[in-house]
């Protein structure tokens, strides 16, 4: 059997494979609250035999949100239709996760189809941002954050943990913290963005706290026998790669230490600067690193779908869960393709019974069938 095709177990959790589906907005909730899009899109994606399935970057508070269109966590009556999509997530043989998040000074935007830029100030579509200091991120998102007060971080932290607490009652069984990617979590970290004096920027501990005081707080409310992870943006490709990585790696010896279960490696895109080298598989190297230097469970993504290139990642120990994006939005049962690719005896019992049983003899389109 590959690698890839081999079970993991977290804490109580086991997956039946090293796929799954990364968190991926879909812009289309209403006032954080999910709908048929999200009812069909995410069990859709779990029949097709991934292990894990994230659903997208839920926010932890109105403010929170990238766009109008993101899903929420802020109240009870998101709670329900959260539910659900766990539940037909499990029923369909995956592992129900979810990644709870603030955008800070990225939030109130427009749809990526309609600008992917910041909504004009003064225009009742958006609101107001906040972030660790006043500095904009530039480009296409030049809106001023407000500065966040001691105040602000103690309900941002405290709306993580009721985030998580309502991701419980809904039935997920796996929760990511969004610490990547040039949200507030993330700009914390980032020298750039935070420009505080205070006890939350400055030197290495500084700029770790809001993120591992945010770990703490969920930690209190989320089960011990449920994986606790976290995406993390580990290198900006911004030219102090090195001095980044290094840091980063601290940070997650950090986290581990403060009961985080596995890292999911990413990248900071925490300024206008980066130049992120796009190429097969280009961060599987720095996530191979994480693991070993850090000594925690690592998941990663990032134009990782060829099938020998997930296959190796795997096998060669550079993560242990392979996230495939958009490989899977071109096609849904991505790991059914894979287990063929691969070679694997029975690639059709990636998939449920109902699609395994009549593709076990089937060989594609103008193939016929096996006897
Ligand atoms: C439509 C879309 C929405 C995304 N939304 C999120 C998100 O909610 N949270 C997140 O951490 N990353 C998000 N990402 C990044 C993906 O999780 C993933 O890292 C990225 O697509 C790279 O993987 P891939 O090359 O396999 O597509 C999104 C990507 C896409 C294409």
């Amino acid at each position: 059997m590959s690698a890839v095709f081999t079970p993991f177990r977290l804490k109580d959790v086991t997956l039946r494979n090293r796929i799954a589906l990364p968190p991926m907005c879909q812009y289309r909730a209403v006032d954080g609250v999910t709908n048929q899009w999200h009812q069909i899109h995410y069990p859709g994606m779990a029949r097709g035999g991934a292990g894990l399935v994230v659903v997208e970057a839920t926010a932890v508070s109105p403010e929170g949100r990238i766009t109008p269109g993101c899903t929420g966590l802020w109240n009870d009556a998101q709670v329900e239709g959260l539910a659900q999509i766990a539940a037909s997530i499990k029923a369909a043989g995956a592992v129900p996760g979810i990644q709870i998040a603030h955008a800070g000074r990225k939030a109130s935007a427009n749809l990526p189809w309609e600008g992917d830029d910041h909504i004009p100030d003064g225009d009742p579509r958006g609101w107001p941002t906040i972030a660790p200091s006043a500095v904009a991120f530039g480009g296409g998102l030049p809106k001023l954050p407000r500065a966040m007060t001691l105040d602000d971080i103690a309900r941002v932290k405290a709306d993580f943990a009721a985030a998580a607490r309502r991701a419980l009652a809904a039935g997920f069984e796996w929760i990511e913290l969004h610490f990547a990617h040039g949200y507030l979590a993330q700009s914390f970290f980032s020298r750039g963005a935070n420009q505080r004096t205070d006890q939350y920027g400055g030197d290495f501990a500084g700029r770790s706290r809001f993120l591992l005081e945010t770990l703490a707080a969920v930690r209190e409310v989320w089960p011990e026998n449920l994986p606790l992870t976290a995406r993390f943006g580990v290198i900006e490709y911004d030219g102090n790669d090195e001095e980044t990585l290094a840091e980063s790696i601290d940070l997650a010896k950090a986290f581990r230490d403060g009961g985080l279960d596995l890292l999911n490696v990413s990248i900071g895109f925490s300024t206008i600067d980066g130049r992120t080298p796009w190429a097969p598989a280009f961060l599987a190297p720095v996530a191979g690193r994480v693991r070993r230097e850090a000594a925690l469970p690592v998941a990663s993504a990032w134009c990782l779908d060829a099938p020998q290139d997930v296959e190796r990642a795997v096998a060669d120990g550079q993560m242990d869960i392979v996230m495939i994006g958009r490989a899977h939005l071109a096609n849904p049962h991505y790991p059914y393709q894979l287990a063929l690719a691969l070679g694997e005896e029975k690639p059709s019992w990636v998939l449920p019974a109902p699609y395994a049983h009549w593709l076990s003899r089937y060989r594609g389109p103008g193939k016929g069938s096996a006897q």
